[in-house]
């Protein structure tokens, strides 16, 4: 799968695609991450990519031309990708499209708005807007990596060991959630790890999972 981020920061994305499983899912499973600097699309010679809106109002909107630019040759470069947009307008995102998209492969093209938001003309060249929680972020770059995350860990051969993606939280129906679980010690600081859970009863520790998920 290769995802393209077109963003303003390409350095936010160093420490969270080189680390840890979205590093391992570039080495070993043939994922390919783009950092598109939105900049090198900007107009004229200071690089322009914002204007103020009409209308009036506070602060400054991000202006088509450059990320439709940076759209398109995103789209050169993996024509059946899909466009994505973070934003609280979108749909909240969910496990349950998470799984959808990692199933098709296909691959994604994320543009990161930055300032009060961007002209709503681009839209048009955008498939899905998406919104990770009820809050407001200063820009893009954390819904875009929450999607890179999300996604990534459920390719085929990323979880690897852990058989976990289809015991996890959030499986069925986007609400449940996984049991509890503990590690060594089986007493910290006075708090006893649940004796069946101790027992070696698969029957039971199945039994006392099921009970303790929600
Ligand atoms: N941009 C700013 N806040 C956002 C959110 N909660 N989800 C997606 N994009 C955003």
């Amino acid at each position: 799968m290769k995802i393209q981020v077109i963003t303003l920061f390409p350095e936010m994305f160093e420490g969270v695609l080189g680390s840890s499983m979205l590093w391992k899912a570039k080495e070993r499973n043939g994922v390919e991450y783009e950092l598109i600097d939105l900049r090198q699309y900007g107009i004229g010679p200071r690089k322009q990519v914002d204007d103020p809106p009409y209308g009036g109002g506070d602060g400054m909107l991000m202006k088509p031309e450059p990320i439709v630019a940076a759209i398109e040759a995103a789209k050169k470069l993996d024509p059946s990708a899909k466009v994505y947009l973070p934003t609280p307008r979108g749909e909240i995102f969910k496990q349950s499209k998470a799984k959808k998209i990692a199933k098709s492969e296909q691959g994604m093209i994320i543009v990161c708005p930055r300032y009060e938001g961007y002209d709503e003309r681009i839209t048009k060249w955008i498939d899905e807007q998406f919104c990770i929680g009820n809050y407001v972020l200063t820009g893009g770059e954390i819904p875009a990596m929450a999607l890179i995350d999300s996604v990534v860990r459920l390719l085929p051969g990323v979880l690897g060991g852990e058989a976990s993606a289809e015991i996890e939280s959030f499986q069925a129906d986007d609400k449940s959630i996984e049991f509890p679980q503990y590690t060594r010690p089986e007493d910290f600081k006075g708090m006893k790890v649940p004796d069946v859970l101790l027992s070696g009863h698969h029957a039971e520790i199945q039994k006392w999972r099921k009970e303790n998920s929600k």
